[in-house]
């Protein structure tokens, strides 16, 4: 039941105790042992292949996940992808591309500026509208072509957390299921993605036993009052994830920066008393990541990393260490948001806020 909070001291906590569940509700009846079951998308899923181009539009978390999702499906199904917040796009004149896809991503389907640019959209000369929405019964579910449900369940936390996996789980789905209709992907590699994927909710798992430890780091920001977050490539959107998260719920002023973007501003903001949060991917960023982050350490910035024990790092001075289980570099973003919730979650309670009712939010913003 959703509005039991059951054994948990908030929601919030609880949604992020439910993700190994309801990614694995996201994942149920999509994929067989080998491939996307493209019936999901509706009983008729010729449209993926002639999309061409992306549209995607969401706001706040959701928005995030699109930026992930620009990752994914250029990098596998070779297809122009651009994301933008609602409120921007639906007051400005937009080009479209033959055949291109409008997708909005929302966890309520009752987000105003969301449901206003899916109503500019459909006079416009777009392919179709595919709506990725936890919340069968929503407006945007109503109006739009196609629907791929989150199936996260209720989520009453107003910090997004369960909603943002199963948001990333159905768009490494679909993002799978276009370059795979488009005839960009071999039938093994799809069967590897389909199998990393059938790990997930594992995966999940593993990484939320952190909990603990990361209790533990989260005592350091007990006095903070600025954070930076850096990430590279698709962890970029997580670390701009990780900022809003820690803001939304323990008022610490939090930004993100794309770890290459440092010197080029940002910089200039470190010193011994700021914390500086990076989630390290397993790939060939990490490297160029670790030069970035001693030039924040040669600054006096202290660092807080998580990475899989095969990243390299250690706990040293000024260096707080925390592992995370490796996973196949296309989860990493999924697997790699749940210790930038838990810290959030646990700095918000050792700032003793409100963590499920943060001062001047609503859950949905259904006005503009
Ligand atoms: C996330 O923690 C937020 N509370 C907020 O940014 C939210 O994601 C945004 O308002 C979009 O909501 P939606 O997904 O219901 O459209």
């Amino acid at each position: 039941d959703a509005s039991d909070k059951g054994e948990f001291r908030h929601y919030m906590l609880k949604e992020i105790y439910e993700q190994p569940k309801v990614i694995a509700a996201c994942l149920e009846g999509r994929i067989s042992d080998d491939r996307i079951l493209t019936s999901c998308f509706g009983a008729d899923s010729a449209f993926l292949k002639d999309i061409e181009n992306i549209h995607i539009v969401a706001c706040g978390t959701s928005y995030h996940a699109g930026m992930v999702a620009k990752y994914w499906i250029e990098d596998l199904a070779n297809i122009p992808c651009t994301v933008e917040v609602a409120s921007e796009y639906r007051y400005r004149k937009v080009a479209i591309p033959k055949n291109t896809l409008f997708l909005t991503l929302s966890q309520s389907g009752e987000t105003a500026d969301t449901l206003a640019a899916l109503r500019m959209a459909k006079e416009l000369n777009y392919l179709t509208t595919l709506a990725i929405c936890n919340v069968p019964s929503s407006t945007l579910v109503r109006e739009s072509d196609l629907t791929l449900l989150t199936n996260a369940g209720a989520e009453i936390g107003v910090a997004s957390t369960k909603a943002f996996t199963t948001q990333l789980t159905a768009l490494l789905i679909t993002s799978i299921a276009i370059a795979s209709e488009k005839g960009e992907l071999s039938a093994e590699k799809q069967k590897a993605l389909v199998t990393a994927l059938r790990s997930l909710p594992a995966y999940v798992d593993a990484a939320i036993k952190q909990d603990e430890a990361i209790k533990l780091v989260s005592e350091q920001f007990a006095n903070k009052h600025n954070a930076l977050f850096l990430g590279r490539g698709p962890m970029f959107p997580i670390a701009l994830e990780g900022a809003l998260k820690l803001k939304e719920i323990s008022y610490i002023h939090a930004e993100a920066y794309p770890a290459g973007e440092l010197k080029h501003g940002p910089l200039a903001l470190v010193d011994e008393t700021m914390p500086i949060i990076t989630v390290a991917p397993n790939n060939q960023m990490l490297d160029k990541l670790k030069s970035n982050l001693q030039e924040v350490r040669a600054r006096g910035g202290e660092l807080f990393v998580f990475g899989a024990k095969e990243t390299g790092f250690e706990q040293a001075e000024g260096i707080h260490y925390n592992e995370i289980p490796w996973v196949e570099e296309i989860l990493e973003p999924i697997v790699h948001t749940i210790p930038l919730q838990l810290l959030s979650y646990h700095v918000a309670v050792v700032k003793g806020t409100d963590v499920d009712q943060p001062r001047n939010l609503a859950k949905s913003v259904t006005v503009e």
